[in-house]
């Protein structure tokens, strides 16, 4: 594999600042995972994920993709990753909830029923019997994806990830969660899309469209407290569908910097900003050895 020494900008910082120097109507296609509502603490208080309610989020996170929407060319296509919360103590962080006076504690079962939150940053929320319920799937990533719509995006795709290697959870009164969504979003109704650079082998041996629930093995990563990370396989289906070669793509949430070296890969020019500096030095790093990787393998003649 060739490495083509593509340009990219990557950069530590609030995205919403660093995007300010990316001009205007450049960006081919955003690929990108942001913080999950109350799934992680990634760099602290007021963070993106940290919203008092899904619905906060929800918004917060729409009114972030506003912010880069002018950088997009007309044409471009932005794909969103997204997974979904339940409301109660079933999710994990959740474990940990708030008294009276907003300081950690363990409480009484009785008043673990009635107040839930999700990590000590977060305000408690109070179960009102309806959205707010212990056990109850918050549909997020719907919810956001209506949201997006009502601002003007056009939905193309609400693409099922299916991960095959999901270890199974604990739980005995429902099923085991086996997938998010990846949500393809565009400004426009004509948009570039090619689709015969990712069409798969049909049983008649006529090449077809590969649908839309795609089964992809996550992909954890050792020496980094990250772990929601992408499957690079995920990022180059999507980076060779929904943008040119020597097109540019943005990573707002760069993380590990998958989407950072899958655009090496595949010549394709990337922006990332990661605001937290240990995943920034991460993803540096892994670049370099994933470059010098692409670089032992590099065949002049091919
Ligand atoms: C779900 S992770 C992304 C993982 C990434 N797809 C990967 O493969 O490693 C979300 C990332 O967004 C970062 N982040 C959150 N808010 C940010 C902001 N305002 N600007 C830049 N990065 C941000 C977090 O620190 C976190 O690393």
């Amino acid at each position: 594999m060739k490495t083509m020494n593509m340009n990219h900008i990557i950069q530590c910082g609030n995205t919403l600042e660093l995007i300010k120097q990316v001009p205007i109507e450049t960006v081919d296609l955003i690929v990108t995972s942001p913080p999950y509502w109350a799934k992680r603490v990634y760099n602290g208080e007021g963070e993106l994920g940290s919203e008092g309610t899904p619905e906060e989020y929800v918004k917060r996170l729409a009114d972030f993709f506003d912010v880069l929407r002018p950088y997009l060319k007309p044409t471009a296509n932005v794909f969103i990753n997204i997974g979904d919360t339940y409301f109660g103590s079933g999710a994990g962080a959740w474990n940990k909830y708030l008294d009276e006076e907003g300081n950690t504690t363990q409480v009484l079962k009785e008043r673990k029923e009635k107040y839930y939150t999700l990590k000590p940053l977060q305000p408690k929320i109070k179960q009102n019997g309806k959205l707010y319920q212990n056990k109850q799937l918050l549909l997020i990533p719907s919810r956001f994806a209506i949201e997006m719509q009502d601002r003007g995006w056009i939905l193309r795709n609400d693409i099922i990830w299916h991960k095959p290697n999901r270890i199974p959870a604990s739980v005995t009164d429902r099923f085991n969660n086996m997938y998010e969504h990846v949500f393809h979003f565009v400004r426009q109704k004509s948009y570039f899309f090619n689709l015969d650079a990712v069409k798969i082998m049909g049983a008649n041996g006529k090449m077809k469209n590969p649908g839309d629930i795609w089964a992809i093995n996550t992909q954890p990563l050792s020496g980094t407290e990250h772990t929601a990370t992408f499957p690079e396989r995920l990022v180059e289906t999507i980076v060779q569908c929904a943008c040119p070669k020597n097109g540019i793509v943005l990573d707002p949430f760069l993380g590990t910097g998958t989407t950072w070296i899958v655009c090496e890969h595949l010549s394709r020019n990337c922006i990332g900003f990661e605001i937290n500096p240990d995943f920034f030095h991460f993803a540096q790093e892994r670049f370099n050895a994933s470059t010098s990787q692409m670089l032992l393998n590099y065949d002049p003649n091919n």
